[in-house]
């Protein structure tokens, strides 16, 4: 025990990553999608070949990365991750395509944001496991670089921000999707082995009914209701800790945290219920409309408190039952 306290003060980042499962065996959830991956890679292995470029897309948290990384060691393979704001010239994305060796994967995370003119070097790339490079100052001329075989693996949050031409390269193109309570609540029992932190069956359902469906959500909280009952000298976590927990943490019985309240009100309250568009409503709650859109909106949508028109957001009945506000219409 001594010895997992101080690697994980060593290495805060191995906390995260000792819950990231590392097989498609291990992983839980996503199934269709891992279904399909493992025939594909499966296929490829008989072929001896490297498995066509993949693109996942979906919400934030819910086990992209996780799955580029299961993807790489299921083909036996070496994965580079990478995010594309960070590469923001050319030769940034030359150095890292020409270190890759034969059958790597590349992990490029919110491919999305990736600069136009980086983006063209990725074609050739993809398609051809080549790069044109341009060399010499004075009489510059273009030298074609050979490439070893990789895969790319690409995650966006917005699958409709990408450019016609990159997704098209894409071989493989998935969506992860929320997690049901079933799912997350397998999720969260595996957490609680892995943390060697028992919690009752009730307790786990709780928590995973509060996380929005998602793990990282899931991970979290559970981390902080640890807390909770470790601060009581409670060795296993109970379901009336965990409610008092994620009740003090302003999670409430639907997952929704502050900004998704002050989301929902704003509509509710200063735009009769909408439609409200979203810059409008962004400003006006002091959130950025990208984050909004990005990483809150696919939730609320998806549980049906939001609707979104051409003429902007909406208040479903749904919300207005959620806080328990009586609709009224204008004459
Ligand atoms: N931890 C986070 N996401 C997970 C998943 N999908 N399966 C198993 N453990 C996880």
């Amino acid at each position: 025990m001594d010895e997992e306290i101080y690697d994980l003060q060593e290495h805060p980042e191995d906390e995260e990553a000792s819950l990231r499962p590392t097989s498609f065996e291990e992983y839980i959830g996503q199934d269709d999608l891992k279904a399909n991956l493992k025939i594909f890679v499966s296929a490829a292995k008989k072929r001896d070949e490297t498995l066509d470029h993949v693109l996942l897309y979906g919400p934030p948290g819910l086990g992209k990365t996780t799955m580029a990384m299961i993807i790489a060691n299921e083909m036996g393979s070496h994965i580079k991750i990478v995010t594309a704001p960070a590469i923001d010239k050319t030769g940034d994305l030359v150095a890292i395509l020409t270190s890759l060796s034969p059958g790597d994967v590349l992990f490029i995370d919110e491919i999305h944001r990736l600069n136009k003119v980086v983006e063209e070097i990725l074609y050739p790339a993809m398609e051809d496991f080549c790069v044109d490079v341009m060399i010499g100052k004075e009489t510059p001329r273009s030298v074609r670089i050979d490439l070893p075989p990789f895969t790319l693996v690409g995650a966006t949050t917005r699958a409709g921000d990408l450019s016609a031409p990159l997704r098209d390269r894409f071989g493989i193109v998935s969506k992860l999707d929320y997690y049901n309570e079933e799912d997350l609540t397998k999720i969260i029992d595996r957490t609680s082995h892995v943390y060697h932190y028992e919690m009752d069956d009730a307790a786990e359902h709780e928590l995973a009914r509060r996380s929005r469906g998602t793990p990282r959500i899931a991970n979290r909280l559970f981390r902080r209701v640890r807390d909770f009952a470790q601060f009581y000298d409670e060795d296993t976590i109970s379901v009336e800790r965990t409610k008092e927990a994620l009740d003090r943490l302003k999670v409430d019985n639907l997952g929704l945290d502050d900004v998704d309240r002050r989301y929902l009100l704003g509509i509710i309250n200063r735009y009769n219920g909408g439609p409200v568009g979203l810059e409008a409503l962004a400003a006006s709650i002091g959130e950025e409309p990208i984050t909004l859109e990005d990483v809150y909106e696919p939730y609320l949508l998806q549980k049906g408190l939001v609707k979104r028109t051409h003429r902007g957001r909406i208040a479903t009945q749904l919300a207005y039952d959620h806080f328990h506000i009586v609709r009224e219409f204008d004459e």
